[in-house]
């Protein structure tokens, strides 16, 4: 009999397709927002569950879900959104998506890094309401060649921008758990300490996986350790940021500019940067491109698939 899966959201066409050959599933046409309430109803059943990172499948969540549910395969590389080990403790694998986000995700933290130093969202404003002239001084921006950036977490996604980076000419530094081989380093700098790291850092990209302990990473003591005038940008996750003291950094004008693609409490987004013509901000944009998109649908089902199959699956990290 075929396995039943929940699919969450809406894939692209071709990723429904070879869900629905492989299995009974039920998509979601709509693309609503599950509750977490009709999120466990429409679950009683079924084998698996096909998730995205608007699911907050958390540990109330978890224990609710039926006995049959074997698998949460989240359609994402970040996993913030899954108690996985309350998962683990019910004997629920939880799956990523990782590797083939990677360009598509490191692509857009350049975007910011760019948009946020050369301040594409004040000049998209004036060239859109056509009330601007040239002038030798209208609208300087920072130049990023010969400038220092801080990679906050120089795992895949961390390690493509720093590949990006160095051919626009910045001096790459980076704070990670390990230290990476040379091969991997490929020249950047190794920071042992978050406070070594942004105090060389003048821009940042936050790429580390969102954890308790990188939760509020960026708070009004260590915003002090950055050169005034440095710029923040992130491509991760909102919780590694404190957004009071952020826009307090920014109206202080100690921090330039800001570029992010991703928001504590998602799709909100903080009135103070909405406030700031200093914010360069996108809507959690990191993978979506056609090819990225399609890529990680096809890994979500295939981790089902894989753990259905022969009983374990590579991307499960739990
Ligand atoms: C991820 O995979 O974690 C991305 O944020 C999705 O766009």
């Amino acid at each position: 009999m075929k396995k039943k899966i929940l699919i969450t959201r809406k894939l692209l066409r071709a990723n429904e397709e070879r869900a629905a050959k492989l299995w009974d599933v039920k998509l979601n046409l709509n693309d609503e927002v599950y509750s977490q309430k009709k999120l466990i109803e429409l679950t009683q059943g079924f084998d698996g569950i096909l998730s995205s990172l608007t699911d907050k499948i958390d540990e109330k969540v978890i224990n609710s879900l039926p006995s049959s549910v074997k698998i949460i395969s989240n359609f994402a590389v970040g996993f913030g959104n899954i108690d996985h080990e309350a998962a683990k403790k019910r004997n629920i694998a939880v799956t990523n998506t990782p590797d083939v986000l990677t360009d598509a995700t490191a692509e857009i933290a350049m975007l910011l890094i760019l948009g946020a130093c050369r301040r594409a969202n004040e000049g998209i404003n004036y060239a859109r309401n056509e009330n601007w002239k040239w002038s030798a001084d209208f609208l300087i921006g920072k130049q990023l060649t010969g400038s220092r950036l801080g990679i906050l977490g120089m795992g895949r996604i961390g390690r493509a921008l720093a590949k990006l980076a160095k051919s626009f000419g910045m001096e790459i530094h980076y704070r990670n758990r390990s230290r990476l081989s040379p091969k991997l380093e490929m020249g950047a700098k190794y920071h042992k300490d978050i406070k070594s790291l942004f105090s060389v850092s003048d821009v940042l990209s936050i790429c580390c996986p969102a954890t308790k302990e990188t939760k509020d990473i960026i708070n009004k003591e260590t915003l002090e350790y950055f050169p005034s005038g440095a710029i923040i940008t992130n491509v991760a996750r909102g919780d590694m940021i404190d957004d009071e003291a952020m826009v307090q950094a920014l109206i202080s004008r100690k921090i330039y500019a800001i570029g992010l693609d991703v928001y504590k409490g998602e799709p909100k987004i903080h009135q103070g940067y909405l406030n700031q013509p200093t914010a360069f901000i996108l809507p959690h944009l990191g993978s979506a491109t056609k090819k990225t998109r399609t890529a990680m649908a096809d890994l979500a089902i295939s981790n089902i698939d894989e753990f259905f199959r022969i009983g374990k699956c590579r991307n499960r990290i739990n």
